[in-house]
């Protein structure tokens, strides 16, 4: 067993190291993982004994979540100082190696931090020599940064920079906790190691993918500063959103070495496009409504400014420019205050070119329904097409549906599904996303970590959509009800295409 590594949290008083990082490590701590061990420091400019932070932090716990705190307890320390003082920096460093592992622990610095101090924080770990690695192995040295990287295609790359003059690229692990999930590595898994799929997996057979990430929840109190100078499109499309899109379009990688997934994954990203038609994109944020009879307040009474426009929902019709997706449409929607919480991909098939049935059923609810089929005098035509379903949360699952012929005269179809549910499978829970990523970055696997250029390629994106949203052609910001499904005009995305959105 080799030294202790040594994980030194900044930001440690926030609410992402109490609700996130501190279960996943007491969980790791809990299985002995990794096999060295380690230490948690937190770093706060507040004064605090170890045993003042340990309290704190207990008391952020669930009462499920006590056993496993009780295992990381011990490891627990803090520190004093303020990542704006070159001093304070310094003084963590003889802080460290006073440590178990010392100078020759492995060393992670989680910078759970305001964005505008990720430059300052970085900068004085480089100037007080702790981002320095000697070569002679063990005593590694890396920097995770949480989102947003930036605000924009400019400051991601100024942000890049700053990090890339005092780290090596591999060194830095930018963390998307969407990464983390279990169902959003199946994405990968599941097409890569399964060949039925592949050959249909392009333009050629599917007509549309659908991604919808709907969130019941509003902004929360405490982040309405930072979100209603952010929105919908650049605190969840523009990271999360398109790291599923990444992992549904790439190309298959011939191993899983770190620079060949990413790299594949950037290739994907940097096809993606949006056509500039305002048609093409719809935002909105909420008003007033309800959830289960529950009042919900609307956006702008809960502390944002009517004057930055900030958008809770919005959905994007894009298109990859390449030989495998070309034409084929990625109707990509979210929005806070759904009905619903739910987060899912659906590929959609395209249907068979004759319709060999005299009519289908669509069944909604106890309500069945007799449909014609074919495209008679411009009717749609209604045979279902096979969709894949890929559930990523809250529900765990994955569906195929078809349709079958239905017994008895005539030849009537009526849809059905094979079906695969994770809780029926493997039994509870799948490991949380945090813990999964902050093993990966003390063994330094950096695979599920966004590379300079995956940023880069996603704020490109994203920065040509919000660029349409100026000038006198910009679709307007719609409002639509707290607990609806946004705005009717969503709906228009689908043009030219079979089908509707999920409803989950
Ligand atoms: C965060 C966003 O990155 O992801 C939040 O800033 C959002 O606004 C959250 O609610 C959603 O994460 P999850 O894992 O609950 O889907």
């Amino acid at each position: 067993m080799g030294v202790p590594v040594q994980i030194v949290i900044f930001g440690a008083s926030g609410d992402l190291t109490a609700q996130k990082l501190v279960p996943a490590l007491a969980s790791l701590a809990m299985k002995q993982e990794p096999a060295e061990g380690f230490v948690l420091v937190g770093v706060a400019r507040r004064a605090k004994t170890d045993e003042q932070f340990r309290q704190d932090l207990r008391e952020r716990q669930p009462a499920e979540g006590q056993a496993a705190f009780a295992a990381l307890a011990q490891r627990i320390h803090y520190f004093s100082g303020d990542v704006q003082k070159l001093e304070d920096i310094r003084a963590l460093g003889a802080y460290l190696d006073g440590l178990p592992g010392g100078a020759n622990a492995g060393r992670l610095f989680y910078c759970s931090l305001m964005p505008d101090l990720f430059g300052p924080a970085v900068n004085h770990l480089a100037q007080a020599g702790l981002l320095h690695e000697d070569g002679a192995g063990g005593a590694w040295r890396r920097v995770v940064v949480e989102k947003p990287f930036g605000h924009d295609l400019a400051s991601a790359r100024v942000l890049n920079q700053t990090l890339q003059d005092c780290l090596r690229e591999d060194q830095i692990y930018r963390i998307d906790h969407y990464l983390g999930k279990e169902t959003v590595q199946n994405l990968f898994a599941f097409r890569f190691n399964n060949t039925i799929f592949e050959p249909v997996w392009n333009r050629r057979h599917v007509e549309l993918v659908q991604i919808t990430v709907a969130e019941t929840g509003g902004v929360e109190p405490g982040r309405v500063g930072y979100y209603d100078t952010s929105g919908a499109m650049r605190d969840m499309m523009a990271n999360h959103m398109l790291q599923i899109l990444a992992m549904i379009a790439m190309e298959p990688p011939s191993s899983l070495d770190p620079e060949e997934v990413r790299g594949n994954k950037v290739s994907a990203l940097k096809s993606l496009r949006f056509c500039g038609n305002p048609r093409h994109c719809v935002r909105a944020r909420y008003r007033a409504g309800s959830v289960g009879g529950q009042p919900l307040a609307g956006y702008l009474d809960e502390g944002a400014a009517a004057a930055n426009g900030t958008e809770t929902f919005v959905a994007v019709r894009a298109e990859l420019e390449n030989w495998r997706w070309s034409g084929v449409p990625f109707l990509l929607r979210h929005g806070k205050r759904m009905p619903k919480k739910f987060t899912e991909v659906k590929v959609q098939f395209r249907v068979p070119p004759i319709q060999l049935a005299d009519y289908a059923l669509r069944q909604e609810g106890d309500r069945v329904e007799r449909l014609p089929t074919g495209s008679r005098d411009g009717e749609v035509c209604v045979l279902r097409p096979n969709v894949l379903t890929l559930s990523i949360q809250p529900r765990e699952a994955m569906s195929l549906s078809f349709s079958v012929k239905a017994p008895g005269n005539g030849m009537v179809m009526v849809p059905s599904d094979l079906a695969f549910d994770y809780r029926d499978r493997f039994g509870e829970s799948t490991t949380p996303a945090y813990e999964r990523l902050l093993l990966d970055a003390i063994l330094g696997d950096p695979t599920l970590f966004l590379r300079s250029d995956e940023v880069e390629a996603s704020w490109r994106f994203t920065d040509t959509v919000r660029a349409s949203w100026s000038g006198s052609e910009a679709p307007p910001l719609r409002e639509y009800e707290a607990g609806s499904w946004g705005p009717p005009e969503v709906d228009n995305l689908f043009h030219g295409c079979e089908g509707g959105w999920s409803r989950g």
